[in-house]
């Protein structure tokens, strides 16, 4: 499939959550297996070099993250919102493009030095990936880049992340 077509697989939504946004809805492309397959393989091939897992954020970056880690032979970790993990946590609050939310890993899910790579459907602001990239170097790892499927640049998140060090790349680009 060409990017063209994966693209025209991503519904827009406007007006949500709030009026004035345009909500790129990844479940469309989700549901498309051809699509769905397609994406992931072209995410996977722009990793050069196997992380030691494949860091994703609740809720949509799980269902990336879980693909690439399996595609790349990586192990899968899970960055989840506040009050989720049942072992001993950090946590990081961040600032959403609408609201404030927190994002808490388990203090021994990678070893220190492990190469983590980010991954989430979606970047816009940038912020639940700047905080999953804190809450990774806190454990001691490093983060060797993050993938999305999609970026909103006009939001700047891929710049912010870039300018924290972290190589960021996108399958697709809106508008
Ligand atoms: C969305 C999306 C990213 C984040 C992007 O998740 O899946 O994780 O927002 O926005 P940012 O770059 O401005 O931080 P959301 O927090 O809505 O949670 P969900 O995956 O549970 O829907
Ligand atoms: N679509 C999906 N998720 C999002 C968006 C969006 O436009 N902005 C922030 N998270």
């Amino acid at each position: 499939m060409t990017l063209d077509q994966i693209t025209a697989l991503v519904r827009t939504i406007p007006d949500h959550p709030k009026p004035g946004i345009l909500f790129r809805d990844v479940t469309t492309l989700l549901l498309h297996a051809e699509g769905f397959a397609a994406a992931i393989d072209q995410l996977a091939a722009s990793v050069d070099d196997r992380p030691d897992l494949v860091a994703g954020m609740e809720a949509r970056g799980f269902v990336v993250a879980t693909a690439l880690a399996l595609k790349l032979g990586a192990g899968l970790l899970l960055i989840r919102k506040d009050g989720k993990l049942p072992g001993a946590t950090i946590a990081e609050d961040y600032a959403l493009e609408y609201g404030t939310d927190r994002l808490t890993m388990h203090v021994d899910a990678c070893a220190p030095g492990a190469r983590v790579l980010l991954a989430d459907d979606l970047i816009a602001t940038g912020g639940t990936a700047l905080a999953a990239a804190r809450l990774v170097r806190r454990a001691g790892a490093v983060v060797t880049g993050a993938r999305f499927l999609i970026d909103l640049p006009d939001l700047g998140g891929a710049a912010r992340l870039e300018a924290d060090g972290v190589a960021t790349s996108s399958l697709l680009r809106f508008p």
